[in-house]
């Protein structure tokens, strides 16, 4: 019997809990339409692309002039920590995003979530380092904090994402308590949990007080490929200070079954004795302490999908993104047709890129509140408490991407159902003064 007092604290948080949670909900009512799950839709999938991505892979390594044995060699046994796509990421990087990235400053890491982990494990160093978060927050980043004993300061976010005069606001109130403001971790395009992109002033603004505070910021990159051509770059593409650590995944952009990501990160680390070491390279190396390298198997499937679409992960995505955009428009769409003069106090942005949307009710968005949506009316969604946001007790986030249109508009239409029949339903207050 082990004591939970006696283990790791994250082991008793219940936010550690949450994926496990949706899980578990998705499995217990298996027949709910899930606008929960950030997943890839599956219509995507095909098992022959694999094998087709990676005879590309191989035949690009032959055409290199590489031979049999150096090829086997590569596939079978303990890879280069830092990765043996580098390059063709790089290629990537600079076709898709204008960001021109070296490979040797490219680490490819087992998913978004390892490249945030031991970006966060090199970062923060002790206890008056603080990392910034988005309030709402991708849960991925806040439990890599919570594992690592990283101290978390949530941002809170306006109608339009982060806003650079609160984080220059959260900066100063923590630089006056003492503490040490390290980096921000952002989500610019696409954001989960609720879609919303930054404009290009405001990635402008952010890159100003990254350098005026002397602090990082951690760019996700994770939705981008479904963005609209014309949208904003990146900010490692438009920093010209090395602030910015990009990181990036397959998961969306590919399938998350490969788990792929990588992270770019061109800042250089002084030694005690005036020497210096890329930053990269010791983030290889922490890497090799937690994955050893990336499966070099999954990484040649991840290249030569890349190689397959001429380097470009957008041109891989263009049916993808069309097909989320649309489904995203018949959310907007189911939803204005049952709230739009209802009178019902019920809001919703409209991103026009990415998984995500939010929905505001005049309601308490809890546990039960998703127990009762998924058992009596067939619809799952995820409450927005889930993702660190103060204040949203009355949000949920809907994530179009794993379903068909025809499901979207009907679990759409289910969890409107549920809103009205809650809505319905007089409040406490009410009651009282009925019986009163
Ligand atoms: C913001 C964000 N980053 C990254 C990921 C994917 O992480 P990984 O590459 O570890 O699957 C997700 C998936 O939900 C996400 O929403």
């Amino acid at each position: 019997m082990l004591t939970e007092h006696e283990l790791h604290s994250s082991l008793a948080d219940p936010s550690l809990a949450v994926m496990s949670f949706l899980n578990e909900a998705t499995l217990r009512f298996p027949d709910a339409i899930s606008l929960a799950a950030g997943r890839p839709y599956e219509g995507f999938f095909a098992l022959d692309r694999i094998n087709d991505y990676l005879s590309h892979y191989l035949e690009h390594a032959r055409e290199q002039g590489r031979d049999e044995a150096a090829i086997t060699r590569e596939l079978f046994q303990y890879g280069p920590t830092a990765g043996t796509i580098r390059e063709l990421i790089a290629r990537m990087l600079l076709k898709d995003e204008g960001l021109v990235a070296a490979p040797q400053d490219v680490v490819v890491t087992a998913g978004c979530q390892e490249a945030l982990l031991i970006v966060l494990r090199a970062l923060f160093a002790d206890a008056e380092d603080v990392l910034l978060v988005p309030s709402p927050s991708y849960t991925g980043v806040t439990g890599a904090a919570l594992l690592l004993d990283v101290s978390v300061e949530p941002v809170p976010e306006g109608p339009a994402g982060l806003e650079p005069a609160q984080v220059r606001a959260t900066v100063e109130r923590l630089r006056a308590a003492g503490r040490r403001p390290r980096a921000l971790y952002l989500v610019p395009e696409a954001s989960n949990p609720t879609g919303s992109s930054l404009s290009l002033p405001a990635r402008r603004e952010l890159l100003a007080v990254a350098k005026e505070y002397d602090i990082l910021l951690l760019e996700d990159h994770a939705y981008a490929v479904f963005s609209p051509a014309g949208s904003p770059p990146a900010l490692k593409a438009l920093d010209t200070d090395r602030r910015v650590i990009h990181i990036g995944t397959f998961a969306k952009s590919g399938f998350p079954g490969l788990r792929i990501g990588y992270l770019v990160a061109d800042q250089l680390i002084r030694r005690a004795d005036g020497s210096t070491r890329p930053l990269s390279a010791a983030l290889a190396d922490v890497k090799s302490m937690v994955t050893v390298n990336t499966s070099p198997i999954t990484q040649a499937v991840a290249g030569g999908m890349l190689l397959r679409h001429g380097l470009s992960l957008r041109a891989a995505n263009t049916e993808a993104a069309a097909f989320y955009r649309a489904n995203l428009r018949t959310a907007a769409a189911a939803l204005a047709e049952r709230f739009g003069s209802s009178g019902l106090p019920v809001s919703w942005n409209e991103p026009d890129r990415g998984f995500f949307m939010v929905v505001t009710v005049p309601f308490e968005v809890d546990d039960a509140a998703l127990e009762a949506s998924a058992r009596d009316y067939g619809v799952l969604w995820t409450p927005m408490r889930y993702f660190q946001a103060a204040g949203a007790e009355r949000q949920l986030r809907l994530s179009v991407s794993y379903l068909t249109p025809e499901q979207v508009r009907q679990g759409v239409h289910r969890l409107a159902d549920f809103i009205e029949d809650r809505c319905a339903v007089p409040r406490y207050e009410e009651v009282d003064s009925l019986v009163a």
